[in-house]
C-alpha cells in the first residue's frame, strides 16, 4: 500500500473522533491535510455539523476554507475540543517530534488548548527514541540566531537553519527555524527546557506528555495508541 494511502487512512480513522458541535484543532502537513479534507466532505455530506476550526498554519487555513469549513480563532475560542496532527516521529509513551513542516509553533500552542490531542502518522513515524530519525525544529526570533545557534550547538545538536527553495526558511510568525540533529535523546524534558531557557528561542519541537493518542496506519492494518 502507498505512503499517500496510509496517511489518508490514519487520518480518516482520527476524524471518527469528532463530534457535532466541537470546536475542532486542524493540524498541518501532508497526513493533516486528509484530516481537514475529511472533515470538509462530513461538513457537505450532513455526516457532521455545526463544527468551528482553529487552524495550524496559514497553509491549512486556505485548504480548511477550500472546503468552506467554518474557522475561529483561539480568542474566540480559546478551550479546543479536539485536534488532530500529523507528527515527524513518534516515541512507545506518545512523546512526539513535530515541525518538519514548519508550523510548530502555533501547532504547540493549539495543542497546548486541546482537551484531546490525536497524531496521525503512518508506520515510519514511530521510532524507538526520540531524536533518531528527525532533527528537533527550534523556532528562532532572526535577531537571536546565532547566539541560539551556539547554546544549541552546546547541546550536542549539530545544527542547520532551515532554508527553503534557496531561501531562508519564515514561518508564519516571521521566525527561522534551526534543526537541531541528536543521535537520539535521552532526556527529552530535560533537553526541551534546556532549550526553552535561552533567550530568543521562541518554541520547540518536543511535544511531550501532550498526544492523548496517535493513530498509526501500516499495510498490515491501523493501531490506535493511548497514552498510559
Ligand atoms: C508541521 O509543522 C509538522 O509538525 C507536521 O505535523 C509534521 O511535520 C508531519 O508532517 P507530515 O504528515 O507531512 O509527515
Amino acid at each position: 500500500m502507498d505512503i499517500e494511502e496510509l496517511k489518508r487512512q490514519a487520518a480518516e480513522k482520527a476524524v471518527a473522533f469528532i463530534e457535532s458541535g466541537m470546536v475542532v484543532g486542524l493540524g498541518t502537513g501532508s497526513t493533516a491535510v486528509h484530516a481537514t479534507r475529511a472533515v470538509g466532505r462530513m461538513l457537505q455530506d450532513g455526516s457532521l455539523s455545526d463544527i468551528i476550526a482553529i487552524p495550524t498554519s496559514e497553509a491549512t487555513a486556505r485548504e480548511a476554507e477550500k472546503w468552506r469549513i467554518p474557522l475561529t480563532t483561539l480568542q474566540n475560542n480559546p478551550i479546543v475540543d479536539i485536534t488532530i496532527d500529523g507528527a515527524d516521529e513518534i516515541a512507545p509513551n506518545l512523546d512526539v517530534i513535530k515541525g518538519l513542516g514548519g508550523a510548530l509553533l502555533r501547532e504547540k500552542i493549539v495543542a497546548a488548548a486541546s482537551k484531546q490531542l490525536i497524531i496521525v502518522a503512518d508506520e515510519r513515524k514511530i521510532v524507538p527514541q526520540l531524536g533518531t530519525v528527525s532533527p528537533v525544529p527550534v523556532e528562532v526570533i532572526p535577531f537571536a540566531q546565532r547566539p541560539v545557534a551556539e547554546f544549541l550547538a552546546s547541546l550536542s545538536a549539530r545544527v542547520v537553519l532551515r532554508v527553503k527553495e534557496g531561501q531562508t526558511f519564515i514561518t508564519d510568525e516571521g521566525n527561522i527555524i534551526l534543526d537541531c540533529h541528536f543521535d537520539g535523546i535521552e532526556d527529552a524534558a530535560a533537553l526541551g527546557q534546556a532549550i526553552r531557557s535561552q533567550p530568543g528561542v521562541v518554541e520547540h519541537g518536543l511535544f511531550l506528555n501532550m498526544a492523548a493518542r496517535a493513530i498509526v496506519a501500516a499495510s498490515d492494518g491501523i493501531t490506535i495508541l493511548k497514552r498510559e
